[in-house]
């Protein structure tokens, strides 16, 4: 079995910082060690088969993004990201596990949606990945279904309070489903927004010929993700079920999360990079000679962005650092403009919700240091450390610890990137939402299960070096 040594370099945890050597043995991370030691009177550097010197950077758990979304049937068209573009992008970006969202609808049984996810990932992954169960379809046969996903690993399922028609479930299915997650410690993860005001919102817009993608972000107000926050919130608190809000983009839901923490119920909330960098405004303002106004359908997601002048980016970025709310993933679900955000050219509401993100998550997270926002070890807390509890894949994932994958970013500080197409762009889109992002650092060096799999900008990985992780249950129910 190969051995490498990452030596010189800070090693950097959810809890602290530390000059250390790191000997990962195979696959697995063996020791964690004092500079420059030796072991059993051996000179370690002299006696392993690759040395990486990580002399001024960091070396940190591998990123874990937990919400993404590759190959998503989505608005008539599907996720330009394949398992295999999308996962060998997130590699560049310094992610080396994914959890994405296996889908079941009405009448699909859910044992078929999660096989269908399998087929679509086995052999094809450049790093790990795991599953989310997306229940579309809440009836007597998905209900029987899902216990039987944790014996499969698949610990946490999705619902979705909008979307009518496609994902939507109504409280009652809501409840019934929350008692499956209270009796068997799933943990559910709800698409906060109340679909069918929003729908009808949407539908009135379009009828004023308020067509733009700008709208999208109008008819989708914040009030009506506070409101589903908050009933969502209530439905777990009466049934005792755990609850984890995914993409929380408005800070009046950010309050609700907080206010039933504070009473101190299990409930949890994620943000993604869009939320804390993009706003309403600037999607109005987008244009392009190519797209017009309807550049703005770049940043069509949901939820959507937020008006900066009402200040909900400052209050994602504080509420991080709060612990109000506990993780950033990047929802990543890329379309390309051609072809398929096009398709919502005259009707914001048949653009594809989704951004691609997922190569750029650890270096716009790193962001918040670099202005102070948060700590170095709250950057690793976020983006690896938290997912890996949350989604019962720690001690494995996470952390850089003996027993651990040689999951492993080299990550240089003093470097830089500048993201966008033809740049660092790696994602199978025909745009960057985040075009012209500079970074203050870089990612060197990426080791996946003890191989490097990027290095000095070259990628030494290959198609089904990824492995299925079978998950166990999150470390945050009580
Ligand atoms: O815009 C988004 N978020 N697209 C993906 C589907 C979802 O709701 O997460
Ligand atoms: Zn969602
Ligand atoms: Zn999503």
């Amino acid at each position: 079995m190969a051995t490498t040594l990452i030596t010189g370099g800070t090693v950097v945890s959810a809890t602290g910082r530390t000059e250390a050597d790191v000997l990962i043995d195979g696959e697995t991370i063996a020791a964690v060690l004092a500079p420059g030691s030796h072991l059993l009177g051996t000179d370690l550097a002299a006696s392993v088969d690759t040395v990486i010197d990580a002399t001024g950077k960091y070396v940190i758990p591998g990123g874990i993004d937990a919400h993404t979304h590759m190959q998503l049937p989505f608005g008539g068209t599907e996720a330009s990201d394949t398992f295999e573009t999308g996962t060998r992008a997130a590699a560049w970006g310094g992610t080396t596990s994914i959890v994405d969202f296996a889908v079941q609808r009405y009448g699909e049984r859910v044992q078929d949606g999660l096989a269908a996810w399998h087929e679509k990932a086995a052999g094809n992954c450049a790093i790990d990945y795991g599953f989310h169960q997306i229940i579309g379809g809440v009836d007597a046969d998905a209900l029987a279904a899902m216990p039987g996903l944790v014996d499969e690993g698949i610990t946490s399922f999705k619902l979705f309070m909008a979307y009518p028609g496609v994902f939507y479930s109504d409280d009652a299915q809501v409840l019934k489903a929350m008692q499956v997650s209270r009796d068997t410690g799933m943990l559910t993860m709800m698409h906060a927004e109340n679909g069918p005001v929003i729908d009808v919102l949407a539908a009135q817009l379009v009828e004023e010929g308020k067509t733009d993608p700008y709208f999208h972000g109008i008819a989708r107000a914040w009030q009506m993700e506070e409101e589903a926050t908050h009933r969502a919130i209530m439905i777990a608190n009466l049934t005792g079920a755990p609850l984890y809000v995914v993409h929380v983009s408005a800070k009046q839901a950010v309050e609700q999360l907080a206010a039933a923490r504070d009473r101190g119920q299990n409930v949890y909330g994620e943000t993604c990079p869009q939320y804390l960098y993009l706003s309403l405004e600037e999607q109005l303002g987008a244009s392009s000679d190519e797209w017009g106004a309807f550049e703005g359908a770049k940043w069509v997601c949901s939820t959507p962005l937020r008006s900066r002048a009402e200040g909900h980016q400052d209050h994602m970025w504080q509420a991080l650092r709060t612990n109000d709310l506990q993780m950033v993933s990047t929802d990543h679900c890329p379309f390309c403009m051609k072809d398929q955000k096009e398709l919502g050219r005259g009707d914001f509401r048949a653009i594809p919700n989704g951004i691609g993100s997922i190569e750029h998550r650890m270096d716009l997270m790193y962001q918040g240091v670099v202005t102070g926002r948060i700590s170095l070890e709250r950057w690793v807390e976020l983006t690896s450390t938290t997912p890996a509890r949350m989604f019962g894949m720690y001690g494995r994932k996470g952390v850089i610890q003996p027993g651990a994958d040689g999951d492993i970013v080299v990550y240089d500080p003093n470097g830089h990137t500048s993201i966008g197409l033809g740049k660092t762009h790696h994602m199978n889109m025909d745009h960057s939402a985040w075009e012209g992002f500079e970074i203050d650092g870089h990612v060197d060096t990426v080791l996946s299960r003890g191989k490097v799999i990027v290095d000095d900008g070259a990628y030494l990985g290959a198609k089904g070096d990824g492995r299925f992780i079978k998950r166990g249950l999150s470390q945050y129910l009580v």
